[in-house]
Order: structure tokens, then C-alpha cells, then sequence
């Protein structure tokens, strides 16, 4: 025996001891290997499945005594009955966690991830994650498969309602508020829950906008675009990670060990859990890469899959597999190490039932205070795109009013795709808000005229007569909650169904007529739309929709929100971004052999960061606190912005950055930073940005980060498009470490 080995045993006891006293490491040495594997199985009860229901035999039933955790269950009174036959029922009394898909609201409901990102307001966010986590866990939900976090430029995709747009700076941004929102302070808070950043990564990118289609995009765009709010999620703290259902240049997300194993955990440090899409690892087969059930769960686990959703070919073929040699007894033990470790962190080892409490339940759901967050939160997530001859706001005695449009009295197109666990019944419609805001005897006719999903016009006399004896039409136009969000791609991007007739019979009449768009994804808002006086863009947002949208109507609220995604003229310019590159023949040039079209402008109709006011602001030039800086150096921008019009307003003022000369080519320009501000009607302020190293970085062909010197441009001002810029330099070139550099 080595003489020294005494002490490496006396230097390990401490260590010993640790792991003995250690519930998780207890349990873990208890379990067999097929109690370890139903821990990384994970059983979905949702009332509406997200993917097909896959017969695999005798584990299509699985016993919920050997699982790990359980999807959809969404009461107080189910969870804790599941709780109880988990708990009672198996031999090592393992409680489950319960995951749900609280996306932007459990009973309450707030606006979608797109419409909140349009009030560009993470704190928003944040108390609105904060809200829809103490509902959710009141019901007994421990994790949430929220925040997605996909960029999206792609509007023909379905999802881009769940997210937060096309850009990596706002994305990230809110990802990191989202995260903190939903996760709260941490146990033993009881209303603190796992959150989940999905769906790693560029799932966005979707060829064709078709909803699971292959991702085929070069690693600079993964890095600089796709991977960023991931990045943050990660340094907020994000308990959970859901790989996407795609490929990423012929591999599929789930079993990319590069990207999984290899960036997430082993650069990123991600310590939390890897939790597969819906059936996902059984779909590695459809995907061609592998030829049995038992590959497929070989392939996602060794990439470093925790758990499965749904299908069961963990169930099935781990034990075989690890006792084959094919997948490590270690790794196994690490994953269940993972999941164990949250349930412990949750409480849930102390006490299993502390968050199915009906008491909890009734107290905090649908509360007046939620509802107001409700409120302000959709109040402050509407665009005003248009406002020609300021016809908005408008007055609460407008005389007689129709509104038209099936999605006025539409209560489930309030609430949008993943609307968590709530009631449609619970929401106000538009039309209700309009009614509500009024004042007593004021008409208002409804005459629905058209729907999204139907080509018919029913009543369209009936519609012309009234709109003519009106003295002012509001229409509300756009897509149902079921035409965007999952598996819901469009190839064309206008109104559908019979809207578009009902919009010529409303502008026929020459009376004043307001668009109320709702819907999920930017439309093509075609040349008849754009007639239209007045437009607002109010998405889906939530169970207050009608009396936000009255609020903005009627003026009590002044609109603020921007779009967080740019509105193409067409569809055949998806897809279409600000942050796009130069090229050698740049369109903004003289038109002639330049990157354009030949047919349509090359800019879209709406770019990203716009929105109207009813008052309206100026800004200064940008002041730079120097022209010229090292690369360690800071740079102060300040712009002053006044209120020029008559009310108060907030506005988004936006900071871009563009590098003039580098390497590589860079984007015209990147958001660099936003500050919401309110302004009293005549007031001015100024708003100051902080420039340094992280903004100035770009990655070098070799993907290596660094700063170079030379010229750099900065722009300050309401949109993506403003020209109010100033410009300065940096002196020298620098090699930046990863840690430096902030890949927003
Ligand atoms: C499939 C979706 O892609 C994912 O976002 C969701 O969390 C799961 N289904 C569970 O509903």
C-alpha cells in the first residue's frame, strides 16, 4: 500500500461526509439505474398536445411513479394529487416537478413576448415574468419553458409571436429580465420557478419561414446573432435549457454536442438542466441521423440531453445502453445529479406539496393588481404606425361609432397562442374596452363584416349602410390567436380571409376609419391598408386588451412602443432586418445595378424601432465627451430630446453603432442602447450613453474578439433609420479575452 494513501483518505473524509449528508447524494447512491433514468423521463398531460402522440408500446403508459417530472398539469388540487401518488407511491418517495409553458401570463395574461418587447422595457417585462410565476406556482407549476429567446427576421415563422424580434440587443436585454422575473429570488420563496431559455439555438432561422425547418446559416450569424440572448440567459442564471427542433448546418439541435456540451456547458458553465423539445429526441430518427429508437436516445443523451419530453426512448433503451457501455454510468449519474439538485433547490425534498396550495391559489390569480400590470403593460406595448391628420386620439364623444371585424369581439385573439392556463372569458374584448371607455350614450354599432378564416362578407350592405351614417369607423383587422405561434407558418403575409374586402367597402365610404391591427408576426400591410388615417399595431395583448386599447384610443394613454421587428412591403424581401450588411452596390446608392428590386423598394414599410407619439419629439446632435479614444477608454454619447407637441409623452430613445472600416464586414448598424424617457409637453432632456470596449468589439475572421482602431459612427434618434449621428475614432487595436466582450 502507497505510504501516503492514510492521507488522501483522511483528506477525503470531509468529503465523505459532505456527500452522506447530502439528500441528493443519499438518494443518488439508493437508486437503481431505471429509477435514475425516470428521472430524465419526462410525462406530458397537456390538453392540447404540442407534437403527435406516439405509440411506443408498453411505454406509452408510463407509471408516473418512475418519472421525473411532469408537463401540463395546471391546478393546485392536480398537482398535488400527482404530487401525492409520486411521493406515495414509489419506493425512493421522489417528488416530480411540474413544468408548464407560462409564457406571458398563467391566468392573467399579458401581452406576447413580441407586443412586450415593442414597450422595449425590461423592468416591464420582468414584473410581468414575476407576476405570471406567483400565479403559476400557486397552482403547483415549479418550471416554466419560458423565455424564448429565438431572434426572428423571419415573420412567415409562425413563433416570432413568442419572442422578442429580430434584434440580439433587445433580445438579450429582455431574455435577462425574464429570466429574473419568472425565477424570482430564489428558494425558499415559493412563487421562485425554474425558467427556461428556448430553443437553443437559431430555431429562427428557419429556411422558408416553415416552422421546424432546417437552420443553415454560417457561424458568424450563430454567434453574433442567434447565440447572444442565450449567452445572457445563461449569466442571469437561467435554470433550464430547451434545445430547438431544427439543425444547425446537418445536426440536429439535439445531439450537437459542439453546441450543447462543448459551448453550453463546458464554455458557457451551464450548470442547470438540458430538457429536450416535445418529442424531439425520438424525431432524431425522422431527422436521418439515427436508425433505431435506441440510437436516437443514444445520440441526444452522449450530446447531453438530460430529459426527455415526451417520448420515452430514454425509458426504453438507456438501462440497455449503459449496460452496453454506449452511455456512461457517470453521465447518468451527472444528469440525475442536475435534476435532483433543482428539486432541492425548490424545497421540494422538505416539503413536496409547498407549492400546490389553493389557498395561494385563490389569493393571488387574476388579481386587481395583476390586472393592472395587465393594463399598463398592453397600454405600454402598442405602436402607433399611423396617424395622418392626428384623427387619434379620439374623443370620448365621437358621436356614432362602428367597429368592424370579427377579432373585435374575439376574446381568444386577446389572449394569443400560449396563453397559459387562462379563460378567454376573463379578458375584455376591444370591443368591450371601446364600450367601457366611452362616454354614457355615445352609439357604437358592431357589425363583425369579416373574419380572418373565412373569405365570406356576411351583411357587407348592412356594413356599407351603417359605416355611411357613422361619423367614425374602427376596424379591427388582422390574424386570429391560431394563425401565428407553433406550427402556424404563413406563406403570405396580408389579411386573411375576407378582411381585405371589408377594408374596400370601409374606405369606400370616405368616412374616418381607424385600423386596430391584432395579430402575432409584422403583416404585409398592403396599399389599402395604408389608406386607412390612423394605425395602431396592438398584437395580442392580454386579458386587458380592451380597455388598453380604449386607452390609447380615447388619449387617457399616449402610445410609446416601437417595433421590435421590421415590417417588410412584401414578402419576397423576407428576410429583411436592420442590421443588414452594405454589400458592394449598396441600394441606399443611385438605383442603378445596386442590391435592390426591381419591382419593390428595397426598404421596408415600417423599420425597426419605429413607432408614432400623439406628440412629437426632436433630438439634438449627438455630443461625444471626445472624438478620438483608446480602446480601454469609455465614450459618454448625450443627445438632448424635447417634446415639441402638446401632451406629455414617453419616448424610446435608440442608440446605434456602426464600425466604418474593420476586418470583417459589419453591419450598417447595431443597436447599442435604449432609454425609455417621459417628457412633459415642452420639456427637454438630456439622455447619455456609455460607450466602451464591449460595444466597440467585433470577432475576427478566426472568430477571435477584439477591438480594431479606426472610424466608428454613432447614431442617436427615434428609430433604426435616423441619420442624426456623430462620429469619432478609436486609436488602437486590441485582442479582447471571451470574458470581455458582451456578444449582445
Ligand atoms: C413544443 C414547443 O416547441 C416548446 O416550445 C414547448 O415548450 C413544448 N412543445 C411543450 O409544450
Amino acid at each position: 500500500m502507497p505510504k501516503h494513501l492514510p492521507v488522501l483518505l483522511l483528506a477525503c473524509l470531509p468529503l465523505l461526509a459532505v456527500a452522506q449528508d447530502d439528500p441528493v447524494e443519499r438518494l443518488l447512491a439508493q437508486m437503481t439505474l431505471e429509477e435514475k433514468i425516470g428521472q430524465l423521463s419526462q410525462l406530458t398531460i397537456q390538453s392540447t398536445p404540442t407534437g403527435p402522440v406516439i405509440d411506443q408500446g408498453e411505454h406509452t403508459q408510463m407509471p408516473v411513479t418512475l418519472l421525473g417530472s411532469v408537463l401540463g398539469a395546471d391546478t393546485a388540487q392536480q398537482t398535488r394529487q400527482l404530487q401525492e401518488q409520486v411521493v406515495n407511491g414509489s419506493r425512493l418517495h421522489i417528488p416530480l416537478l411540474f413544468a408548464y409553458d407560462v409564457l406571458h401570463g398563467f391566468r392573467t395574461v399579458f401581452p406576447v413576448p413580441l407586443a412586450l418587447a415593442s414597450a422595449w422595457d425590461p423592468d416591464l417585462a420582468q414584473r410581468t415574468a414575476r407576476a405570471a410565476a406567483v400565479e403559476a406556482t400557486a397552482s403547483g407549476v415549479h418550471w416554466t419553458f419560458a423565455p424564448m429567446v429565438d431572434i426572428a427576421r423571419d415573420p412567415r415563422w409562425g413563433r416570432v409571436v413568442e419572442g422578442a424580434g429580430e434584434d440580439p440587443f433587445l433580445g438579450s436585454a429582455l431574455a435577462t429580465a425574464l429570466v429574473h422575473g419568472f425565477q424570482g429570488a430564489g428558494a425558499p420563496d415559493v412563487s421562485s420557478m425554474l425558467a427556461t431559455a428556448k430553443h437553443f439555438v437559431a430555431y429562427g432561422a428557419a429556411e422558408g419561414g416553415r416552422d421546424y425547418n432546417v437552420a443553415d446559416l454560417s457561424e458568424r450569424t450563430l454567434r453574433e446573432v442567434y447565440l447572444p440572448p442565450f449567452e445572457a440567459a445563461v449569466a442571469a442564471g437561467v435554470g433550464a435549457i430547451m434545445p430547438s427542433f431544427n439543425e444547425v448546418a446537418a445536426v440536429p439541435m439535439h445531439s450537437h454536442t459542439k453546441l450543447l456540451t462543448a459551448l453550453l456547458r463546458e464554455q458557457w458553465g451551464f450548470a442547470g438542466l438540458l430538457v429536450s423539445d416535445f418529442n424531439a429526441v425520438w424525431e432524431l430518427a425522422q431527422q436521418g441521423i439515427a436508425s433505431t429508437q435506441a440510437d436516437a436516445a443514444r445520440l441526444a443523451f452522449n450530446a447531453g440531453v438530460d430529459i426527455e419530453m415526451a417520448s420515452q426512448s430514454y425509458r426504453q433503451h438507456l438501462a440497455t445502453l449503459v449496460r452496453k457501455g454506449q452511455v456512461s454510468r457517470k453521465n447518468v449519474d451527472d444528469a440525475v445529479r442536475r435534476v435532483l439538485k433543482a428539486k432541492q433547490r425548490l424545497g421540494l425534498f422538505d416539503d413536496p406539496y409547498r407549492y400546490s396550495d389553493e389557498a395561494r391559489e385563490r389569493a393571488s390569480q387574476l388579481t386587481p393588481q395583476h390586472r393592472a400590470l395587465a393594463r399598463e403593460a398592453a397600454q405600454k406595448s402598442i405602436v402607433l404606425l399611423k396617424n395622418d391628420s392626428a384623427l387619434l386620439p379620439l374623443s370620448k364623444q365621437p358621436g356614432k361609432v362602428l367597429v368592424v371585424g370579427s377579432l373585435a369581439s374575439d376574446a381568444s385573439a386577446t389572449i394569443g397562442p400560449w396563453s397559459g392556463a387562462a379563460n378567454p372569458e376573463d379578458s375584455v374584448t376591444v370591443l368591450q374596452g371601446i364600450r367601457n371607455a366611452v362616454a354614457p350614450g355615445t352609439e357604437i354599432v358592431y357589425l363583425p363584416g369579416a373574419s380572418p378564416t373565412s373569405p365570406a362578407t356576411p351583411n357587407i350592405t348592412q356594413v356599407e349602410q351603417t359605416a355611411r351614417s357613422s361619423d367614425v369607423l374602427i376596424a379591427v383587422l388582422g390574424e386570429t390567436a391560431e394563425q401565428s405561434g407553433e406550427a402556424h407558418s404563413r406563406a403570405e403575409l396580408g389579411l386573411p380571409g375576407g378582411q381585405a374586402a371589408l377594408l374596400h367597402t370601409l374606405l369606400n365610404t370616405g368616412k374616418p376609419l381607424v385600423i386596430l391591427l391584432m395579430n402575432g408576426r409584422p403583416l404585409v400591410l398592403d396599399a389599402s391598408v395604408q389608406q386607412a388615417p390612423a394605425l395602431l399595431e396592438t398584437w395580442f395583448l392580454g386579458s386587458e386588451t380592451g380597455n388598453a386599447v380604449a386607452d390609447v384610443l380615447f388619449g387617457d394613454i399616449n402610445p410609446s412602443g416601437k417595433l421590435p421587428m421590421t415590417f417588410p412591403r412584401h414578402v419576397g424581401q423576407i428576410p429583411i432586418y436592420y442590421a443588414h450588411k452594405n454589400t458592394g452596390r449598396p441600394p441606399s446608392g443611385d438605383g442603378s445595378f445596386a442590391s435592390a428590386y426591381i419591382d419593390v423598394p428595397w426598404t421596408p414599410l415600417y423599420p425597426f424601432g419605429f413607432g408614432l407619439s400623439y406628440t412629437s419629439f426632436s433630438y439634438s446632435s449627438p455630443r461625444l465627451s471626445t472624438t478620438r479614444l483608446a480602446s480601454t477608454q469609455t465614450l459618454e454619447v448625450e443627445v438632448t430630446v424635447t417634446n415639441t407637441g402638446k401632451r406629455a409623452g414617453d419616448e424610446i430613445v435608440q442608440l446605434y453603432l456602426r464600425d466604418d472600416v474593420a476586418s470583417v464586414t459589419r453591419p450598417v448598424r447595431r443597436l447599442r442602447g435604449f432609454r425609455k424617457i417621459h417628457l412633459a409637453p415642452g420639456e427637454s432632456r438630456s439622455v447619455s450613453f456609455f460607450l466602451s470596449q464591449q460595444d466597440f468589439a467585433l470577432l475576427d475572421e478566426h472568430f477571435s474578439p477584439k477591438v480594431e482602431a479606426g472610424g466608428f459612427t454613432v447614431f442617436v434618434g427615434p428609430d433604426s433609420t435616423t441619420a442624426n449621428q456623430a462620429h469619432f475614432e478609436v486609436s488602437d487595436t486590441r485582442r479582447l479575452s471571451d470574458d470581455q466582450v458582451d456578444r449582445r
